[in-house]
């Protein structure tokens, strides 16, 4: 009789742990990381102080963090879709408001994001499942880069997310200040603690996202308020974490605090049990103010396509020294002073960027000498493939003293943004449609056309190669100099990356060192890039190559047509 109560006890002892423990999935609260549960991916880690970093300020990296075992969403019943979280974030960037890419909210059905990619892809997407209803991910982005393909409103903004990149709602990162009644603009990467709230009331179908400095309580008004129903896109089991991404624009994407319920709003984090916010950096101001401990690569390319030459040079600085990279021993010193270029971009500044590459930005810079340069600032730990393109360049000393003129920057080439990895011909393909755009004056793709190559493709078909020429030119260049610039840029934008020429025979092909390979129209070597079907990536990445060419540059194309002829 003691023994069957002391069962009975026993049984309802456990199932009430049990219960508890149920309950407890469907929540959690972390003020610091300390012994917290996360299964971390990429990148991420939890520091010694209890910081949660997503990304550090490597390269087209990303991070994420996921509550370990799913949550329960019953799309059959609305009111179990409801949920409610709050985190505190903090992206910190050598330069202020230069870092990037940004960090997400989100509930996915798999842990698994191994064919995501980095950089505006927030971790969370590719090209090829961006936009696809079957992704069955729900996320809030925090973006601090403007990328156009995904028609984002600016660099700084919030965004809901179903499925895509191209966000349902999305608005300029700010809030509404209770004490003053007004909206107030927030830096999202400005290095300070930020905290976020976002509520969905599945039986409303409404979903609010709200942000503000930390410390101030949670404004009365949302920033977004979207109505959404998600019964289609939260399935049976779902898992909720954070990621964040860099790309050529990097930050150390911190989180301090978390909470997450799915059983009513989520608990408000308790400021005071926080770890320490990460510490901001002081912004650069003079050259001797320069980050000490940031090394950077910085090299100067520059390219008379018409006339055929250019210049090269290489500058890196550590503190105050130059430091050499080994293979510029073996061929020699080609490079200008940091100070110099430092002070030819008047100290990087923001203004004067052209471009963003796909290994760093690009800025406009006038050497004491009156001439104009073209910057591309890399990072001294970018990847070997950069280096070696470097190093390709500087090994053409013939290129070094020809006619000095400008060149600029390119953008997020096609093996980039398959892969995520940065490769040499991934360089030369930009590069191949950087001459297109030069000697057609146009941007690769302009609305009513299907894309520069295939339209260059077109009238060589029909013989007439040259009527793809700048109009702005009126025929004033020489036209076999013109006609080799095109076909070696079809040559550099063949969709596969062997076909490519190294940088070195395009410099002996524009030298008139070496022949062009004859080629025709039809031949598979340039067919493959029209056949837009064939080869989606290439082509859609060509569209975003394109998104990112400023009407800057065009006015730079201009000068060059003009030295030129
Ligand atoms: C970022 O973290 C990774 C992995 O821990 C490391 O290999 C890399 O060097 C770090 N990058 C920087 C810039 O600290
Ligand atoms: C989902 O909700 C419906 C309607 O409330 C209910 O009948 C069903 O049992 C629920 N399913 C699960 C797996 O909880
Ligand atoms: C993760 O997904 C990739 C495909 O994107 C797949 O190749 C890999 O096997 C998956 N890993 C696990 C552990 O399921
Ligand atoms: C895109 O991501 C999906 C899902 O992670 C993966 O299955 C697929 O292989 C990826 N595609 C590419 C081209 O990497
Ligand atoms: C908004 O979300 C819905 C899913 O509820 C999706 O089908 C739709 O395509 C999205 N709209 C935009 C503009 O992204
Ligand atoms: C969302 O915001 C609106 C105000 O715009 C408010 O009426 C509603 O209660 C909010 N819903 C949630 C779930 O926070
Ligand atoms: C404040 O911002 C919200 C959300 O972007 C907007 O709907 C509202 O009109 C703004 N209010 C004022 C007074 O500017
Ligand atoms: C979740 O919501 C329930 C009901 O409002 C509340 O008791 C609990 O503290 C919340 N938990 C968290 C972690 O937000
Ligand atoms: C996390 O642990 C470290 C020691 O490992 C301690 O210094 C720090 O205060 C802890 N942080 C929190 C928020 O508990």
């Amino acid at each position: 009789m003691a023994a069957a109560q002391y069962l009975y006890l026993w049984i309802v002892f456990n199932l009430s742990l049990f219960l508890a423990l149920a309950q407890e999935e469907n929540q959690f609260i972390y003020h610091g990381f300390n012994n917290s549960k996360l299964q971390l991916g990429g990148l991420a880690k939890i520091l010694p102080n209890g910081l949660l970093r997503l990304t550090n300020t490597s390269e087209l990296e990303s991070g994420y963090a996921f509550y370990p075992s799913p949550f329960k969403f019953n799309s059959s019943s609305s009111q179990t879709l409801s949920f409610s979280t709050t985190f505190v974030f903090a992206m910190v960037s050598k330069a202020v408001n230069f870092g990037g890419n940004g960090l997400a909210f989100f509930i996915s059905p798999s842990m698994n994001f191994t064919g995501a990619v980095a950089g505006a892809y927030l971790g969370l997407f590719n090209l090829t499942n961006n936009g696809q209803p079957n992704n069955h991910i729900l996320a809030v982005e925090l973006d601090t880069v403007e990328s156009p393909e995904f028609y984002d409103i600016d660099g700084n903004h919030v965004g809901i997310d179903v499925n895509s990149l191209i966000s349902n709602q999305s608005a300029t990162a700010s809030y509404f200040s209770n004490k003053e009644e007004k909206n107030e603009t927030l830096e999202l990467g400005s290095g300070k603690p930020i905290q976020i709230w976002i509520d969905y009331d599945g039986t409303e179908k409404l979903f609010n996202v709200t942000i503000a400095p930390l410390k101030i309580p949670k404004p009365n008004r949302p920033l977004l308020s979207k109505h959404l129903d998600l019964s289609e896109v939260l399935s049976e089991s779902m898992y909720v974490g954070l990621s964040a991404a860099t790309g050529t624009r990097i930050s150390d994407h911190y989180i301090l605090g978390w909470s997450f319920n799915k059983s009513g709003p989520a608990q408000n984090l308790d400021i005071s049990k926080l770890p320490p916010p990460p510490p901001i950096p002081p912004p650069e101001k003079t050259s001797e103010g320069l980050d000490r401990t940031i090394t950077v690569l910085l090299v100067a390319i520059a390219v008379v396509l018409i006339t055929v030459g250019g210049a090269v040079y290489i500058v890196r600085k550590k503190k105050y020294e130059e430091v050499y990279e080994d293979w510029e021993k073996e061929y020699g010193p080609h490079r200008l002073s940091y100070k110099n270029l430092y002070k030819a971009t008047k100290g990087f500044k923001e203004k004067e960027i052209i471009g963003q590459g796909g290994f760093g930005q690009v800025y406009r810079g006038v050497l004491p000498s009156n001439v104009q340069i073209a910057v591309k600032r890399i990072s001294h730990n970018s990847n070997e493939g950069m280096k070696q393109f470097v190093a390709e360049i500087v090994s053409m000393r013939r290129l070094r003293h020809r006619n000095l003129v400008q060149l600029r920057g390119y953008c997020r080439p096609p093996e980039l943004l398959k892969t995520g990895k940065a490769t040499t011909s991934t360089d030369v393909f930009a590069f191949g449609a950087f001459m297109l755009e030069v000697a057609c004056g146009r941007r690769p793709m302009e609305p009513g056309m299907v894309d520069l190559a295939a339209w260059v493709i077109d009238c060589w078909k029909r013989g007439a190669i040259l009527d793809v020429s700048d109009p702005r030119l009126e025929g004033m260049y020489v036209e076999e100099q013109m006609e080799l610039v095109l076909k070696l840029g079809l040559l550099c934008s063949h969709s596969n990356p062997e076909t490519r020429p190294s940088m070195k025979q395009v410099t002996q092909y524009l030298d008139g060192e070496t022949k062009l390979p004859s080629i025709t129209p039809e031949s598979t070597v340039i067919g493959a890039i029209t056949a837009r079907n064939e080869v989606p990536d290439i082509v859609l990445s060509f569209d975003s190559l394109s998104e990112s060419i400023s009407s800057h540059t065009l006015s730079t194309v201009d000068s060059i047509l003009v030295l030129g002829r």
